[in-house]
């Protein structure tokens, strides 16, 4: 049960409760975690900084990515694994990904049985839809409206358990005993109130860090905070280098430049056109065109407006008029009303112009894939803000699926370590007083300091100059001096006003995660020379053999700085490892004959 109390100290004022299991976000990953830990039982507390049913989930739009055989029954797990491994360059967790492509049609099927509505094939089965590097028709899906569906639906689903959400309330620090998580210190945005949460086991599962870029499909909760909090923590983060940018958001108007335009356009045959009506994947992928995969179509779309071939407002040309006002109403809806209401645009009866937008992180805590276990004991992730799965490039629609699969397994494996645990939540009060005085300081600084906002606006120009889909190591390196020159000006922010509503405070907790993970994304992005997925180095002309068979780990070493690691990725097991021999692998490079693109 949770137990609730005031408490009053000498300098600040804060409120106690305490559960078995603290969720952090919710998403579809925490949601399912919390169904999790409720069923085993649990008390559950769900603490998420915006509004319950508001988060990246729902821009997950195209579909949910799992083998199910409803529209092409040649299709198993088997595939989906190694279209998964092929697609994240082999650098993905194989045991991830195995767990991931076996479960994921169990994790539809029970949404679907709590209640989520899917499209139809004629027969009544779920359909499923084309998608990029999906070797087959898999993406289940409703319309363009998925993870909104899959949301309404977990939430739902969490609302008819004893779980207690806390909405509007920023997490600000894990709180340990010894090696151990065992709760957070978080503020109230309405009031400003200070909560310290008591808890046996903590799940992140805060989603990705778009924010950090100027234009992403993230909205402004997409701030890293959970990434950050557990590398403060202790916790080893891998791959953070991998940054995924959707090859089509919105570039006009620009008040909405980076607004996604889902994959399910080019799923449903939308085509890509330059500014010559050239259908230009030709040069890219020739085999799987539109349908490439999304690092390969982003770059595509960026080398195109590079060199002179772009639309008027900067974009390329994305083209489903061939569907017809009803085919479009009835698969793309939302598209179609997106286009008309922000830009003006009928996308019945002319193109979209669209432009790549960072939309995902691939990399991010390390966990085990079994129980969502990090390194640090009584800390759990799942979701978005969890690397391992997706390797150097996510495919699209195995994110929905993955919050679904590893949401839950992060809830049973949390639930498992509080049930054998036998450590009290107790701390120090003197730790909760400390946290509570470091985020009152931009409140309490006297004089000239500088603006939250200000700095935000400075490192998000700063990532898309230096860390953009295609990076040197020149441009990084300065990338970098900005950066740390942003850090050092963070002990000086100032902020207006009172702890009440105050956006500006509110910020201020967001920057300091925004740089040190913009930090952490520049540091590893310099050590992994070479081209692979997502990170595409100039100064490298292709793959490197040995990188490709290492992650690169990051952990706050003694001194409080970015430790780097390079780890040896374990061989793949031999049930694995043949699914491939039909095909010549490079396991270092991908796919040496075949399809896979090498631009
Ligand atoms: O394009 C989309 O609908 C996005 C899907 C995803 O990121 O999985």
């Amino acid at each position: 049960m949770a137990s609730n109390g005031n408490r009053d100290t000498a300098r600040e004022r804060y409120e106690t409760r305490e559960y078995d299991v603290l969720i952090v976000g919710a998403g579809g990953a925490g949601l399912r975690a919390a169904v999790a830990a409720t069923e085993n039982g649990l008390s559950v507390g769900i603490v998420t900084k915006s509004l319950l049913g508001k988060a990246h989930t729902v821009m997950a739009e195209g579909g949910i990515a799992a083998s199910l055989g409803n529209v092409d029954p040649a299709d198993g797990w088997q595939t989906h694994f190694m279209d998964t491994m092929k697609s994240g360059k082999f650098i993905n967790n194989w045991r991830t990904a195995e767990i991931f492509a076996k479960e994921a049609p169990d994790r539809v099927y029970e949404l679907e049985q709590w209640g989520a509505l899917f499209n139809r094939t004629p027969e009544g089965k779920i359909s499923q839809r084309p998608f990029g590097a999906h070797t087959y028709r898999r993406l289940c899906h409703v319309g363009d409206r998925t993870g909104l569906e899959l949301i309404r639906t977990m939430q739902e689903k969490v609302l008819a358990t004893d779980a207690e959400v806390y909405m509007e309330t920023t997490i600000t620090k894990l709180l340990k005993s010894g090696d151990r998580v065992v709760g957070a210190l978080a503020y109230t945005r309405e009031n400003g109130k200070f909560i310290h949460f008591k808890a046996k086991a903590v799940v992140m599962a805060t989603g990705g860090w778009g924010r950090i870029f100027k234009v992403t499909s993230n909205s402004w909760e997409g701030t890293g905070d959970g990434v950050v909090l557990a590398y403060d923590a202790g916790a080893e983060l891998v791959d953070m280098e991998m940054m995924q940018f959707h090859p089509t958001g919105m570039v006009w108007p620009p008040g909405v430049r980076g607004l996604l335009v889902t994959e399910g356009v080019r799923g449903e045959g939308g085509l890509l056109r330059n500014s010559e009506g050239d259908r230009y994947m030709e040069n890219y992928d020739p085999e799987r065109m539109e349908l490439s995969s999304r690092d390969v179509v982003a770059r595509a779309n960026y080398t195109e407006v590079q060199e002179g071939r772009g639309s008027p407002h900067g974009g390329v040309y994305l083209d489903i008029t061939h569907l017809g006002y009803d085919g479009i109403m009835n698969k793309l809806p939302t598209m179609h009303e997106q286009f008309l209401k922000l830009a003006d645009i009928d996308i019945s009866k002319e193109p979209m112009e669209v432009f790549p937008t960072v939309h995902y992180t691939m990399g991010g805590i390390k966990t085990d894939p079994e129980t969502g276990a990090s390194n640090v004991p009584g800390l759990f992730a799942a979701g978005e803000v969890a690397g391992g799965l997706h390797g150097a490039n996510r495919l699209g629609g195995n994110s929905l699926s993955d919050l679904l699969v590893f949401g839950r397994r992060a809830g049973e494996g949390a639930s498992a370590y509080v049930k054998e645990s036998v450590h009290s939540s107790d701390i120090a009060e003197g730790e909760v007083l400390t946290e509570i005085g470091r985020v009152l300081e931009p409140l309490k600084k006297q004089g000239e300091g500088e603006s939250p906002y200000l700095m935000q606006q400075e490192l998000q120009e700063a990532m898309m100059e230096h860390a953009n889909l295609m990076r040197t190591g020149d441009s990084l390196k300065e990338g970098l001096g900005k950066v740390l020159g942003l850090k050092d000006r963070l002990a000086n922010m100032k902020v207006q006003g009172s702890r009440l509503f105050n956006p500006g405070w509110h910020t201020a907790q967001d920057i300091r995660y925004l740089i040190q993970i913009s930090e952490i994304i520049i540091r590893t992005a310099l050590e992994r020379t070479e081209r692979r997925g997502a990170q595409w180095r100039l100064d490298f002309d292709g793959p490197d053999d040995e990188l490709g068979r290492v992650n690169f780990i990051v952990k706050k070493d003694e001194q409080g700085e970015v430790g780097i690691q390079k780890r040896e990725i374990p061989p793949m097991p031999e049930h694995l490892a043949s699914l491939f021999e039909d095909k010549v692998v490079d396991m270092a490079g991908g796919e040496k004959r075949g399809a896979e693109s090498q631009f």
